[in-house]
């Protein structure tokens, strides 16, 4: 019963999309247990690229069954225009399978996740404005609604009716908007209804009896480890758990059932959005990153912030999720660099720290303690076998490996699915 999470080990866009493709075709199941349509996961194969945001990318690897968990949260319309999206490119999307259980971003949470940024200016978590984070508080505030709840009107309008009785009087009376009626909601609703039934499934029997047949499932996170809520740069965070636990809570499978569990990991770091980013770059390494790497946000096309590793945070991302295994991407971008600095410890307050801080206060002043490491001008991005990479990218590639406590499994050296080096099978 092999089951393997797949998640990011930084602050997203590691390179999960790719990575879950290429396993997308040894495996049975591909489950997406949290976030929702902020994901972008870009997929490439041969001269096609797939930009996924709210299906897993297992979708285009026709043996296998996508699966969206009861932890995800559904935006009706961006999940049907993105399957009529693929369905044009000729990809077959009729396996699908959604959580009844998962929660539907309705079209006022997006309102109020837009509203309620623009009310924070200057302190905005910069958020991907897809209403997140108002779904997941109206799940945990039991005012939520879920795919199931689009089978049974009067239930429906009940709960609609439960969640905009505040949010109406927050709208109108704080944030100076129009109030939302019920019906129009509800209406909305519904006519999303017949095109979903096919789809709607108990996916927690299925996936468990999957695992008892021997199936092999991979769940594969959005976002990453230090955006988590839990466990990220909190409040810079998202509304979910993408660490490893989150596989369980976000699909119905226990602990146990996890036999493995793949950090992605980008070979330098970025990030989207607001909040503390230690090794961030604000000179022409940076923009050079940020150009060779294509670092631009494949749902907002925000430019991503860059900067050096960070072996720290790779370190905690180990810890927190138990990774066996990690998988090095983008190697390729780093081509180039006479030296490349690597973050192997923070100064704070004059103290060396080699561990994440578990103050906000310590990380927000923490700067990063650099070791250079020799770069490698030739291009790797042919490279199949790690002897073929040149010597000081393989010291590159063993010395990240030491610092972050897991061993670097697969490398990326480019978009491809075939531009990858394996080392260690992951099944
Ligand atoms: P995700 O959100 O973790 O799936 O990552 P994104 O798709 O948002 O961003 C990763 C970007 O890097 C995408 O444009 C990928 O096509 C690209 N990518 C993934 N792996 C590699 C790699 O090894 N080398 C290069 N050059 N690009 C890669
Ligand atoms: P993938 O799966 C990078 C960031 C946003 C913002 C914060 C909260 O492609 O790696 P939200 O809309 O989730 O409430 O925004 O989280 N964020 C991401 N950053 N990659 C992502 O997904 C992200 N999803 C959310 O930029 O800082
Ligand atoms: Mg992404």
């Amino acid at each position: 019963m092999p089951a393997l999470v797949l998640l990011g080990a930084q602050w997203g866009d590691e390179g999960k999309g790719k990575a879950t493709d290429l396993l997308g075709g040894s495996v049975d199941y591909v489950v997406r247990y949290q976030g929702g349509n902020n994901a972008g996961h870009t997929v490439v194969v041969g001269d096609q690229k797939y930009a996924l945001h709210l299906l897993p990318s297992g979708i285009l690897s026709p043996g296998c069954t996508p699966v969206i968990g009861n932890g995800v949260v559904v935006d009706p319309s961006v999940l049907l225009s993105e399957l009529s999206g693929l369905n044009e490119r000729g990809v077959d999307t009729s396996k699908l399978l959604i959580s009844g259980n998962a929660h539907i971003i309705t079209s006022y949470n997006v309102t109020v996740d837009k509203v309620s940024e623009r009310f924070l200016g200057k302190r905005k978590i910069g958020t991907t404005g897809r209403g997140i984070g108002p779904t997941y508080a109206d799940k945990i505030n039991r005012v939520g609604i879920r795919v199931q709840d689009l089978y049974d009107e009067s239930i429906l309008t009940q709960k609609v009716e439960a969640a905009l009785d505040v949010k109406n009087q927050m709208l109108t009376k704080f944030y100076n908007r129009r109030a939302i009626a019920v019906e129009q909601v509800v209406e909305e609703l519904l006519g999303y209804a017949d095109e979903l039934a096919p789809y709607v499934a108990d996916t927690v029997l299925v996936l468990n009896q999957a695992l008892e047949q021997d199936k092999v499932v991979l769940f594969e996170g959005g976002q990453g480890t230090l955006l988590d809520i839990d466990h990220g740069t909190y409040p810079f965070v998202t509304s979910s758990n993408p660490t490893a636990g989150g596989a369980c809570t976000g699909a119905g499978v226990g602990p146990t059932k996890i036999s493995r569990v793949i950090g992605i990991l980008k070979a330098y770091t970025t990030r989207v959005g607001a909040g503390p980013f230690p090794t961030e770059l604000f000179d022409e390494d940076g923009e050079a990153l940020r150009r060779i790497g294509g670092e631009r946000g494949v749902t907002t096309g925000r430019d991503r912030r860059c900067g050096w590793f960070d072996a720290v945070i790779a370190r905690y991302a180990t810890r927190v999720n138990g990774l066996t295994d990690f998988f090095l991407t983008k190697l390729d971008v780093l081509t180039g660099w006479e030296q490349i600095p690597v973050c192997v410890a923070y100064e704070i307050d004059g103290r060396r720290v080699e561990e994440l801080p578990y103050s906000q206060t310590d990380f927000h002043h923490a700067k990063p303690v650099y070791e250079m490491l020799p770069g490698w001008s030739e291009d790797i991005s042919k490279a199949k076998s790690f002897s073929d990479l040149p010597k000081n990218a393989q010291a590159y590639v063993k010395a990240l490996e030491e610092m972050s406590g897991a061993p670097i499994s697969a490398i990326g050296v480019g978009p491809g699915r075939d531009e990858t080096i394996q080392i260690n099978s992951f099944l």
